[in-house]
């Protein structure tokens, strides 16, 4: 079997940091929630991987490589529009062959193991397998009605509420899904839709079976979700804190601190993961914080915050919490008059003060 992630499209909903940065290179505890997706895949055993990229497909080659730090095969695919999740099969047929693939969309992230669905794709000869998830708000998904233990109708992002069961990014395929994608129109919103052409699939007697996914799944598209998900996998962490506790700190609670990172009299509060050379002084680091390579916080207090690398904080006499600052940010409280406010802010930024 091989593995198909897609990396491709744009993140309009994560700007600005989706200006300069691919949407699933963002971190979760100080990791590109790309490189979570890779590891479930080689740890499901498939090691040849096809990654689908587009706009952002030279950052993505740089920090993901040839796949040699995981020991896989990596070959990118391009793709020059975000035409849909069905055309980013389409153009990867040539590297799928005649295998069965399984496809993981680059910007879920989730704590189940694949073998189960793979597992239940080969026991049930069936031509797909989907994951389900059960989720409150279902309308902004593609969404699965299943009636005695069998999916009956596919519909992506339905207006009326038909299933509380949404369909998350990870598929299984054989290669009949390439004749489906054929006998599939564009969808409203101007997308070749993977959710229609499962459904071609089953209207024409197609084998489709599913999972609903028992631990946690997200879809990392928005600042909540981000953080949300930020939270889920620092809960997962296993203490690894390489810093040699200093008298002057308190460190509490499940850390990731790097060795090189440098804390003086401050407070370290987890689930938090610190990364590299990061230099924490004199300040609170509450829980479910991933600090990113570099990053300066002095006199501050925070929480519920991913930072990202070369970030420096300092002074802000209010906690910062919910919040995700790009790479390179500086706010520091002004040491002169007027006591004011003053910013260099990029498009689309969003501040609360
Ligand atoms: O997250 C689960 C949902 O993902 C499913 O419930 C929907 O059925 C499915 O259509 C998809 O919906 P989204 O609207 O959230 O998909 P999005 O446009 O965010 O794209 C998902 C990933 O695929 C993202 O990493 C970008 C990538 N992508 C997307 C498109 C449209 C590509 O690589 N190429 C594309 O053409």
């Amino acid at each position: 079997m091989k593995a198909l992630i897609l990396s491709g499209g744009t993140g309009t909903r994560l700007r600005p940091l989706t200006y300069t940065n691919a949407k699933q290179l963002l971190p979760l505890a100080n990791k590109p929630i790309l490189f979570h997706i890779i590891e479930k895949v080689i740890e499901a055993g498939i090691n040849k991987i096809g990654i689908i990229v587009g706009e952002t497909s030279e950052a993505v080659k740089t920090a993901v490589g040839d796949g040699d730090r995981w020991n896989a095969e990596i070959t990118y695919i391009y793709q020059p529009d975000p035409l849909g999740l069905a055309h980013a099969v389409k153009i990867a047929q040539d590297f799928i062959g005649e295998e069965d693939f399984i496809m993981v969309l680059g910007d879920n992230v989730f704590n189940m193991s694949l073998n189960s669905l793979i597992e239940n794709f080969h026991i049930n000869n069936a031509d797909s397998a989907i994951m389900l998830y059960k989720v409150e708000n279902p309308s902004q998904y593609g969404v699965a009605v299943v009636e005695n233990n069998r999916l009956v109708r596919l519909v992506e992002k339905p207006k009326k509420f038909i299933s509380d069961l949404i369909i998350t990014g990870v598929y299984i395929f054989n290669s009949s899904i390439f004749a489906a994608i054929e006998n599939t129109e564009p969808s409203a919103r101007g997308e070749l839709e993977i959710t229609d052409a499962i459904q071609e699939l089953l209207s024409t007697g197609g084998n489709v079976t599913y999972e609903i996914i028992q631990g946690w799944w997200k879809d990392t598209g928005k600042l909540q979700d981000m953080l949300d998900a930020n939270q889920l996998i620092l809960d997962e962490i296993i203490t690894d804190n390489q810093i040699e506790q200093k008298d002057d700190t308190v460190y509490t609670g499940k850390l990731m601190i790097s060795k090189s990172a440098v804390i003086k009299n401050s407070t370290i509060a987890g689930p938090t993961a610190i990364d590299d050379t990061a230099v924490i002084i004199d300040s609170y680091i509450g829980p479910y914080t991933s600090i990113g390579k570099g990053v300066e916080i002095i006199n501050c207090e925070i929480d519920n915050c991913i930072i990202l690398e070369n970030t420096k904080l300092e002074g802000i006499n209010k906690r910062i919490n919910y919040s995700l600052i790009g790479k390179n940010v500086s706010i520091k409280a002004a040491d002169k008059r007027p006591n004011a406010n003053s910013f260099l802010v990029g498009d689309s930024s969003e501040l609360y003060l």
